[in-house]
């Protein structure tokens, strides 16, 4: 084989080479782009349903109605672990009128804050469990605890309890 045969061989078979590893990027491109359109679609979907995040309260304080007690989180501080965490269970809601969780609704997420500065937050799945956070936090010198929580139909609500 001449000189220029062989060089013309490299040529072509680094050619070959590059074309089969650009069509392995290419694969391995679409299958990444393939799974994050299956991703965006579930959240899509998940977000079709969160249709309210507008910021609510209680109209009256000294009297507030069952809907509005039903999405207040309720924060219970609890015993101390004995390595400085204590124990904060946040229900939602209030005075024994626990929020559904239904495939339609539910709280989708939960926010723990102590002093402001956020702690913890949760997820929700629709319908597979309810509004609900157990935490171990360190409340040494902490003066106000606050609770946000999201309902997909009824919007944020959040609690403070000042220790
Ligand atoms: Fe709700």
């Amino acid at each position: 084989m001449e000189r220029r045969e062989v060089l013309k061989s490299i040529g072509l078979l680094s050619f070959v080479s590059a074309v089969g590893m650009f069509s392995a990027c290419t694969e391995k491109e679409q299958k990444e782009t393939h799974e994050e359109k299956e991703i965006k679609t579930v959240k899509s979907e998940e977000n079709e349903l969160i249709v309210n995040r507008q910021e609510m309260k209680i109209q009256d304080s000294e009297n507030p109605t069952k809907l509005e007690l039903k999405h207040t989180p309720e924060i219970v501080v609890k015993e101390e672990d004995g390595n400085g965490f204590t124990k904060v269970d946040v229900t939602i809601g209030s005075q024994g009128i626990i929020h559904p969780s239904a495939a339609d609704h539910w709280i989708d997420y939960m926010k723990l804050y102590l002093d402001g500065e956020l702690i913890s937050e949760i997820k929700t799945e629709a319908g597979k469990a309810r509004g609900f956070g157990s935490f171990y936090v360190k409340l040494e010198n902490v003066k106000m605890i606050k609770a946000e929580i999201g309902c997909n139909l009824h919007g944020i609500w959040e609690n403070t309890l000042s220790l």
